[in-house]
């Protein structure tokens, strides 16, 4: 009632259309109101909460052909040209119950794909939200070949249009507007997000990215290097995943307490500088399941060791030690990475019939030298986003199998430097987070549940919920002192095992018992 009185006010009520109420209405009328220049809008639609929502027109490739939606929201689909040879296709997810915020989503890896769950989970949030499909379709590179304009997209114009378009329908959706203005993204959407920062410091006035693909080109090297490290699984420096198993229990056997509690996790990897030599099968070894061969441990130590390039200077620091379970079936599967192919077939030598098998590091510096529409996405200065009132919070898992969380801490040591601010002086506006036992993104053997996204929910309050904490920060001006994450007993959103709050970097996780390391109250950050 209080709802249509509302509208019939604003005199919306009087074009009700019999069996909705005023919220559908408006959403039904909604496409014919958006007359802004580029766009083309497919439909605009109500979708009521408890839809499992029918994606159709997704590509195959981006493997989500439906969506749970759990709240009243009105969906609207345009197409939007970015120049005469690219598009990008945006949704707008407005709910019923809205709390006066703006939101945009980000992508992951090459895509490519909208991440509806990412729009379905900030809906429920109550954020008006936006989500684009970063310029094509799918999860391949191919698109960018011969595209420089789909390419643009990527590097950074499909997340500036998506907002520049979402503020303004936002805006004529509810009579009220919207007060403040968020990012939540991880991986290419972290790197999307700090893009943001560094291109467009007043498009957010708060930026989650988690685990961002920065150092882009540097990263995709990195990502291809691994390859020529193991070979193929039939060469004598190939490790199968059972053997990564056993050089995983080895680095936690050596680096486990030194956080001072034997958890399986690794608190501060900076410390962990494991000698896989003990691994080396003994001359009299019968049983040789549980050791390796010489050839065999120098894949590991290379592994563990940074990138470096063409003139010995650094271009991607180390794997992190402790993700090898996960990293094993993706980064040391005896095959070329696929993104990192992608991008030198598709981009650097504009090539379909490359192969990545004879990479080297003069590849990566011929893709250094183009680095396409700044995509490294490497600024160090960002006073403009602080002179803005922005803030960053920025988090990474130490677990991370497809990007080292050892780039994050780099980036924060070149901002540091770059800006000639101390840490205290940093955080007034921008806080990063190591995650102990997080994959990439989520996953993982620790409490990696801070409310990044749907899957890992762990409730909406700020302590729980880096996206909420962000808000709280932007609006009450309270900054957050630690990410609380939990360990879910049965998987993601399952109930919780235990917390840990993480500290902000960089201070560093201690075990002070006593009791035991699932009480979040016996550690300490130092
Ligand atoms: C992406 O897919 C959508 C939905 O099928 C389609 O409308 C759009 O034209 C496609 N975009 C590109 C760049 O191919
Ligand atoms: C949505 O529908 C698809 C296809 O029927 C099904 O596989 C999926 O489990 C459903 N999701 C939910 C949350 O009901
Ligand atoms: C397309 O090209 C025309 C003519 O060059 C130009 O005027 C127009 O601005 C271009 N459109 C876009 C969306 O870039
Ligand atoms: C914006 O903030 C003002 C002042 O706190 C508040 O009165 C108003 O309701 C807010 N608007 C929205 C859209 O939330
Ligand atoms: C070899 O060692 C592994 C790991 O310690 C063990 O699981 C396996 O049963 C042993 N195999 C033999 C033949 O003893
Ligand atoms: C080494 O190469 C990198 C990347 O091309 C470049 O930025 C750096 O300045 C070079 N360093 C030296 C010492 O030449
Ligand atoms: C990679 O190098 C090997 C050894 O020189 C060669 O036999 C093979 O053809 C090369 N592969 C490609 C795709 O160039
Ligand atoms: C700590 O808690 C875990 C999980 O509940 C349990 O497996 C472990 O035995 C406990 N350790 C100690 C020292 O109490």
């Amino acid at each position: 009632m209080t709802r249509l009185y509302t509208f019939s006010l604003l005199g919306l009520a009087s074009t009700a259309i019999a069996g909705q109420d005023a919220f559908q209405t408006k959403c039904s009328q909604f496409a014919d109101k958006i007359n802004l220049p580029n766009v083309k809008v497919n439909f605009a639609e109500y979708v009521q909460g408890g839809t499992n929502l029918s994606l159709p027109d997704n590509a195959a490739s981006c493997s989500a052909s439906y969506q749970a939606v759990s709240v009243d929201l009105c969906r609207v689909a345009m197409a939007i040209s970015t120049s005469n040879s690219s598009q990008i296709t945006l949704e707008a997810w407005f709910p019923r119950e809205y709390k006066g915020r703006f939101l945009s989503t980000g992508n992951g890896g090459l895509s490519g794909c909208i991440q509806y769950y990412d729009l379905a989970y900030t809906a429920q949030l109550g954020f008006a939200t936006v989500g684009a499909n970063n310029g094509h379709n799918g999860t391949s590179g191919e698109p960018f070949y011969h595209h420089p304009e789909v390419l643009r997209d990527f590097a950074y114009r499909s997340v500036h249009t998506g907002v520049v378009i979402g503020k303004e329908l936002t805006k004529k959706f509810y009579e009220e507007g919207f007060n403040k203005s968020y990012y939540l993204g991880c991986s290419t959407g972290g790197r999307q997000g700090w893009k943001s920062i560094q291109k467009y410091p007043n498009d957010f006035d708060g930026v989650v990215a988690g685990a961002p693909a920065i150092n882009f080109i540097n990263l995709l090297s990195w990502s291809a290097h691994f390859f020529p490290i193991t070979g193929s699984p039939s060469s004598d420096t190939y490790l199968s995943t059972a053997e990564w198993k056993v050089v995983h229990e080895e680095i936690i056997r050596q680096c486990d307490a030194i956080d001072g509690a034997k958890d399986g996790i690794i608190e501060d990897p900076d410390l962990c500088h494991p000698i896989m030599e003990t691994l080396i099968c003994a001359p009299s070894a019968k049983n040789t399941s549980s050791c390796l061969s010489r050839a065999q441990v120098h894949t590991v130590q290379q592994v563990l060791s940074p990138l470096n390039g063409l003139n010995g200077t650094q271009l991607y620091p180390r794997m992190q030690p402790g993700s090898e379970i996960l990293t094993a079936p993706i980064m040391y599967n005896g095959q070329p990475f696929k993104y990192s192919n992608d991008w030198w077939k598709y981009v650097v030598y504009e090539n379909p019939s490359w192969s990545g098998e004879n990479w080297t590091v003069k590849d990566a510096a011929a893709a250094l030298a183009q680095n396409p529409y700044n995509i490294q996405t490497w600024e160090g200065d960002l006073s403009l986003f602080q002179k803005s009132g922005g803030k960053v919070l920025h988090y990474h898992g130490l677990q991370d199998q497809l990007i080292s969380s050892e780039d994050s801490k780099w980036y924060y040591s070149h901002v540091a430097e770059t800006m000639n601010l101390p840490p205290t002086s940093l955080d007034e506006f921008y806080r990063f987070f190591t995650i102990s036992g997080m994959g990439h993104c989520g996953g993982g053997d620790g409490a990696y549940g801070i409310g990044q996204g749907l899957s890992t929910y762990a409730g909406s309050d700020p302590d729980d919920n880096v996206l909420m904490a962000m808000v709280k920060w932007v609006e009450q001006g309270v900054a957050p002192e630690a990410v609380r994450g939990t360990r879910f007993v049965d998987g993601p959103g399952s109930k919780a095992e235990y917390r840990r709050k993480h500290c902000r970097y960089p201070r560093r996780n201690v075990f002070n018992g006593p009791g035991n390391y699932t009480d979040e109250n016996a550690w300490e950050c130092v």
